[in-house]
């Protein structure tokens, strides 16, 4: 036995009892084992022992490496535990807490009608196109056959910037500017916001309209029907009746007013539908010759059909909403319903 290597030995003894946390034992790990501790030196300083007794020498040096190695672990093992024990103790996490309720958003009501339509309308081969809201009277006006003293501008409070420029009544104006700079065949809907001076249950200054038009050789009210056919039964499923009522725009010879069968009482007559079991829902008719010899199209060659939806009314008359005027009061009530 080497007094040296056994004086070690017990001084480490004496010391690892004091080892109550890592960082002290760390420390004593770096004292005896470390590059520069206690066992490290006896290590390299074996040279400098006789050779006789080199052999057994280190095979002491290298027992008592073992020896503080292993006790330095089991500490380490158990200061470890007890660490982790006493964070789960203090850091308890209660998982019966209520968490933090974060209210999401959704799409407002009239874009999710707008988005819906717009469906329709593309699946049917129809492309989107968009207009300016600050309008020249003359797409909004003249283009489509009304001159400026025409009677059927009264049709439309129109608020004007100027002489001659308006903010868009209707998305009607965006027909001659397609036409202009595209020819036939077209299949078009174009959707934005139009201003009209008017406010009451039924009336907003600012709404959503949605344009629809067809152009190409031999186009019939018959398509007119079958294309407004598909997209009622979609937005408003396929048992919804469909009539077509004579009516009168400037832009449009013949013209129709579209009406579903009541989507409140399925036709027999309600308070919705004042008793007639029919619900308007949008202007149509095939578009006049004027409004194609505006654009340059030649009147001969080509006919078509067009058509424009309140995007509001649609979804006043889907959800069977009475007053336009919630749609835009910011009533989180009334919105989170859709
Ligand atoms: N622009 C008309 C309106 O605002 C609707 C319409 C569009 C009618 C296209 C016929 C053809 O009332």
């Amino acid at each position: 036995m080497f007094n040296d290597i056994d004086s070690i030995k017990n001084l480490f003894r004496e010391e690892i009892e004091k080892a109550d946390n890592l960082k002290y034992l760390q420390e004593l790990k770096i004292k005896y084992l470390g590059k520069k501790g206690v066992i490290t030196g006896k290590i390299k300083s074996l040279g400098t022992i006789p050779p006789n007794e080199r052999r057994e020498y280190g095979q002491q040096v290298n027992d008592a490496k073992k020896y503080i190695e292993e006790i330095i672990d089991v500490h380490e093992k158990a200061l470890r535990t007890s660490e982790l024990n006493k964070t789960l103790q203090t850091q308890r996490i209660d998982v019966t807490v209520p968490g933090h309720y974060t209210p999401a958003g959704h799409l407002h009501p009239t874009t999710q009608v707008l988005n819906e339509i717009i469906r329709v309308f593309t699946s049917l081969g129809f492309h989107v196109e968009q207009g300016p809201e600050v309008e020249l009277d003359f797409y909004n006006f003249e283009a489509l056959n009304m001159p400026k003293d025409h009677p059927a501008r009264d049709m439309q409070d129109t608020f004007y910037i100027s002489d001659d420029v308006v903010l868009r009544t209707h998305t009607s104006s965006v027909q001659v500017r397609v036409m202009e700079n595209n020819s036939p065949p077209l299949r078009v809907i174009a959707p934005g916001k139009v201003y009209r001076c008017d406010a009451d249950v039924t009336h907003i200054p600012m709404f959503h309209q949605l344009e629809g038009f067809m152009v190409d050789k031999h186009i019939t009210m018959g398509d007119l029907k079958g294309v407004l056919q598909v997209f009622i039964h979609m937005v408003f499923g396929p048992a919804t009746k469909l009539r077509l009522r004579p009516s009168f725009f400037p832009f449009t010879e013949p013209s129709a007013e579209i009406d579903i069968s009541c989507v409140i009482c399925k036709g027999s007559g309600c308070s919705v539908c004042k008793n007639t079991g029919w619900l308007e829902i949008l202007g149509a008719g095939m578009i006049n010759p004027r409004v194609f010899e505006m654009a340059g199209y030649d009147p001969e060659f080509y006919t078509g059909f067009a058509f424009g939806m309140g995007i509001e009314r649609v979804a006043m008359l889907k959800y069977g909403i009475d007053d336009i005027r919630l749609f835009y009061e910011n009533d989180k009530k009334f919105l989170e319903q859709f």
